[in-house]
């Protein structure tokens, strides 16, 4: 591409930022579909979130991804916030308004996106979800939100279990998460789930973990959804699929999250051709 004079900017800020794959997202869109915008990393060091807020609306920044650790604490410094990621607590995307900007949470949207491209439903089904941390608690909220049935919260600590489950059904009015201990998944219904993995277990380089082991476990569940995609099959896919189920890692929920971005920053629709296009070039970074 060439820049020039009218060239928008986006980027993503965050700590560490060396190995995320959103500038593939976003400069293969801006490619594609003929924007003049490019999208850089900015490593933003402890204390400066705030600092670096204010510097990219007076450099007329067009949007910002934002990633761990300061998904929460940018909050402090929007103009406004979307009423999903004020309920969830975190924010990942921000987009330029007049006095500054806009927050909103793709993360849960793209979850959602990614289960339906992969035809996977959440209306009116019973889940397993798996952790109760930042992200498991915004996959709860969102599990809710769009209907589902039930959902079986399995943690480790069952009180942070129990707190999510208390705050979720508190903020959707009704009684969908139910908290238990990890052990007592002998406790479930008898039939098959859909389980979405949310616990940070089985990332890289703790390939050969999983926050489950027992096959009388895998057994109930008919589809896994991880939201880890490093490593490509993690320990709890490996599992689901050796006991018959079908099994998807998180690169799709990546792609999404910042498709929706995307979407927000340039008023467009991204089609799934482009969608598609782009996941071929991130799933290259895993051969
Ligand atoms: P994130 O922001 O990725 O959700 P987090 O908030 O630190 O990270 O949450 C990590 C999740 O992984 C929690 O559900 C945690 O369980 P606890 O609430 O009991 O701490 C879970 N987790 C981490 N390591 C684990 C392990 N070795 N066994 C079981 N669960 C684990």
């Amino acid at each position: 591409m060439t820049i020039d004079g009218k060239t928008r900017t986006c980027g993503l800020i965050g700590n560490p930022v060396e190995h995320t794959l959103s500038p593939v997202i976003h400069n293969t869109l801006a490619a594609r579909m003929g924007h003049n915008l490019v999208y850089v990393p900015f490593p933003v060091a402890e204390g400066k979130v705030a600092d670096a807020v204010k510097g990219a609306a007076a450099l007329n920044l067009l949007g910002l991804n934002v990633t761990v650790p300061y998904k929460s604490e940018v909050i402090g410094s929007l103009q406004d916030i979307d009423p999903l990621a004020a309920h969830i607590g975190a924010v990942n995307t921000l987009v330029r308004t007049e006095g500054g900007y806009k927050g909103y949470n793709t993360d849960m949207e793209g979850l959602y996106r990614a289960l339906e491209s992969e035809g996977i439903r959440i209306g009116g089904e019973e889940i397993i979800l798996l952790g109760a941390g930042g992200a498991a608690r915004a996959v709860a909220y969102l599990c809710a939100s769009k209907g589902a049935e039930r959902v079986y919260l399995l943690n480790r600590t069952l009180e942070k279990a129990q707190t999510v489950a208390s705050e979720v059904n508190q903020a959707v009015g009704a009684e969908v998460i139910v908290p238990m201990a990890l052990g007592d998944y002998g406790r479930l219904p008898e039939r098959r789930f859909l389980a979405i993995q949310g616990t940070s277990v089985g990332l890289f380089p703790h390939v050969e973990e999983a926050v489950i082991e027992e096959k009388e476990f895998y057994q109930k569940i008919h589809t896994g959804f991880d939201l880890i995609y490093s490593p490509w099959e993690t320990r709890f896919m490996r599992l689901v699929r050796e006991n018959g189920g079908t099994a998807y890692n998180g690169l799709k929920m990546l792609l999404y999250q910042g498709i929706i971005a995307y979407e927000l920053w340039n008023n467009v629709k991204v089609s799934e051709e482009d969608a598609m296009a782009v996941y071929e070039q991130m799933r290259a970074y895993f051969q």
